[in-house]
């Protein structure tokens, strides 16, 4: 370890750590400027902004990718939260040559995905003081320890290493606040908490709790599980609570699911013996030969209460299991509450989830278990326009003991055999569902799909080796005699949709991509969509991920925009990019608009890069080249203080 690198490290005062985080922003103030050159030039721009249809006027980001993040002129993003940031208040100083899995349960986790925002007091619409709860999907081990590659970690890494890992994996809770100089944690507060994969217990409810086939030797109950893994996206419920997504929780299993009691299941969840993280050779509980019901525990959505810090993390059964990549909640009309979630995998499905029960407003009490009755139903789509729910319930249509399903457990653990039994429509890799909140349409990111044939195209899915993805818009029925998102009835059987958009560069034939006609003049193209948001007026904001493609495009992941209705429907700017080998995630508003979150994760993920020679640094430049990249959240206000997108 090189001396200065451990110094700036480990003994930095607070004072000097805020000095950094202040010249970071200044570098990258430089930056924009030098960057701002390289977007449309001022006289062009202000040559076609009479006849600009979009409602969002901000100046671009520079289109391309850099070892560092950019924003659109006139904003700053500020490095809120770093991996290894302190969130316990008796958490060590980060110190990346020396990790435990002591240090990292304390310290902020890896790869951050979903990021909400909570405004304090709970019920209130604060936009300058609240909790922020970040998911921490996964770990790049080459990129966490000196002396690895991604191909080696595996057979190379130790069992304290892969206990950092596992330590890494979860969800942090924090509280913010908003100064003079933007926002800053709180540090020692009590909401302060780190979930991991490898300590915190959680409760699990709903029709496959205790049931045989989640039941194992460390819990004979099928009630008490350790941990959660994968967390991708999420959602916040209208009573407060955060529900988090348990997506690729197969890659974390070794041992040969063939051999046993449920190979089928295991095999349609991509469980293959060959896992591409090292944590069986080390916990029994990872193994599926010595444990097969234990991967039965993951895959499920997780409710957490943020404002209790002691409260316990509850796996919604009724929800279902497959690799949920979100969570998102709406109240229907007639109060009952809705929640949307994709299957992230290519030809997997898109799911709803009703409850039995109203939603109670102002009464987080009476709402505790909401989720734990209800229907799930799995979407199919015609050429026609008509979207149908099927629901997913025991004893209806194929779903019975002549298919292998004896209970509602058996279909819950089973989602995805049961909604193939169904017919549902395989899509090009559902990732994030969002409702809107003005015009109450639904919204689903298909992120890609290469393996779709030209057999297979249909108008829902017209692209066959779908490489960049399309955004497709669900709208429920409109209760009589109203519209918008107060009359979308998210509880109807049948809906219409529509496609918004087919992402890839529109001046290249061979994409065969469709935006607004506009787009290549005024706007940006985008690959990937994955995660998104609105902002209150109702425009969508788009987050993607390439993943290694990027290096293929040329254009960097980040968040673009673009009005959904009026004329500028389809016409997608580019707000924010990030650094290079990192995708953008967790976009999350504060109410007022004023600050938008984002989540930059696996800064640095290339097949050759590593610890010892990352492809970035991003965001410590200030330590001396010797730290390796790090998954952080950003903080993007504008310079004046205004509504972002106004
Ligand atoms: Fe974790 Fe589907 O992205
Ligand atoms: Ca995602
Ligand atoms: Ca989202
Ligand atoms: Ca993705």
């Amino acid at each position: 370890m090189s001396d200065t690198a451990e110094k700036i490290i480990t003994t930095t005062p607070l004072a000097d750590l805020i000095d950094a985080r202040l010249s970071r922003r200044s570098a990258l103030k430089g930056l924009l400027a030098a960057g701002a050159a390289t977007v449309a030039a001022p006289a062009a721009f202000a040559a076609t902004r009479n006849t600009d249809p979009s409602s969002l006027p901000f100046e671009q980001a520079p289109h391309n990718v850099e070892m560092f993040h950019q924003v659109s002129p006139g904003h700053r993003a500020d490095v809120l939260l770093r991996w290894g940031d302190k969130v316990a208040a008796d958490a060590p100083a980060f110190d990346p040559f020396n990790l435990t899995a002591e240090a990292q349960e304390k310290q902020f986790g890896y790869n951050n995905d979903f990021v909400a925002f909570l405004p304090l007091p709970r019920g209130s619409k604060n936009s300058t003081h609240g909790l922020l709860a970040v998911n921490h999907e996964y770990t790049n081990p080459e990129l966490m320890f000196t002396g690895l590659t991604a191909l080696n970690a595996a057979s190379r890494m130790t069992r304290e290493q892969a206990d950092v890992e596992i330590a890494a994996h979860g969800h942090t809770i924090i509280e913010i606040k908003k100064g003079a100089n933007g926002w800053e944690p709180v540090q020692g507060s009590k909401y302060n908490r780190r979930i991991s994969a490898r300590s915190t217990v959680m409760q699990v409810n709903g029709p496959a709790a205790g049931h045989d086939r989640l039941k194992t030797k460390a819990d004979p109950s099928g009630r008490r599980v350790i941990g959660t893994l994968n967390n991708c996206a999420g959602g916040v419920t209208p009573w407060g609570t955060v529900l988090i997504a348990e997506e690729n929780f197969n890659m974390y299993f070794g041992g040969d699911p063939a051999k046993t009691s449920e190979a089928a299941n295991h095999k349609r969840l991509g469980i293959k013996g060959k896992s591409r993280y090292s944590w069986s050779r080390f916990h029994e509980r990872f193994d599926v030969e010595k444990n097969p019901n234990e991967p039965n525990r993951f895959g499920w959505i997780v409710e957490i209460d943020p404002y209790d810090p002691q409260s316990t993390p509850i796996k919604r059964t009724t929800l279902g299991r497959f690799k949920h990549e979100a969570a998102t909640c709406v109240v229907a009309p007639d109060g009952r509450v809705v929640v949307y979630s994709g299957d992230d995998e290519a030809f997997e499905y898109i799911y709803r989830f009703v409850t039995a029960k109203k939603f109670v407003p102002n009464n987080p009490a009476a709402n505790r278990d909401l989720l734990d009755e209800g229907t799930l139903s799995v979407a199919k789509f015609d050429d026609k326009g008509t979207l149908r729910w099927l629901p997913l319930v025991f004893g209806q249509g194929p779903l019975t003991q002549a298919n292998g399903f004896h209970s509602q457990a058996d279909v819950l653990i089973d989602t995805r055999r049961a909604a193939d039994l169904l017919g549902a429509t395989p899509m090009d890799r559902p990732e994030d569902v969002e409702t809107n909140p003005v015009n109450g349409r639904v919204y689903v990111m298909l992120t890609n799909n290469n393996t779709r044939k030209a057999e297979q195209i249909s108008k829902l899915h017209p692209r066959a080796t779908n490489l960049y993805g399309h955004i497709v818009e669900l709208l429920p029925p409109a209760t009589e005699g109203s519209d918008g998102a107060r009359g979308a009835m998210h509880t109807a059987d049948e809906y219409r949709w529509e496609v918004l958009l087919l992402a890839g560069d529109p001046s290249n034939p061979e994409h065969g991509a469709k935006y607004h006609p506009d787009t290549q003049k005024l706007g940006n193209w985008l690959a990937a969509p994955d995660n998104c948001t609105f902002d209150n007026r109702g425009r969508l904001w788009i987050t993607t991920d390439q993943g290694s493609s990027q290096r293929k495009s040329g254009i960097p992941d980040g968040v673009y925009a673009c009005d959904v209705n009026g004329a500028g429907r389809a016409l997608t700017k580019f707000f924010y990019a990030c650094p290079k080998d990192a995708e953008m995630c967790g976009p999350a508003f504060t109410p007022d608009n004023k600050t938008l979150f984002v989540a930059v994760q696996h800064p640095g993920e290339y097949k050759d890069s590593t610890f010892d020679d990352p492809s970035t640094r991003w965001p410590d430049f200030n330590f001396k080249g010797k730290t390796p990249p790090r998954p952080s959240v950003v903080a993007i206000t504008r310079e004046d203080g205004g509504v972002i997108g106004n």
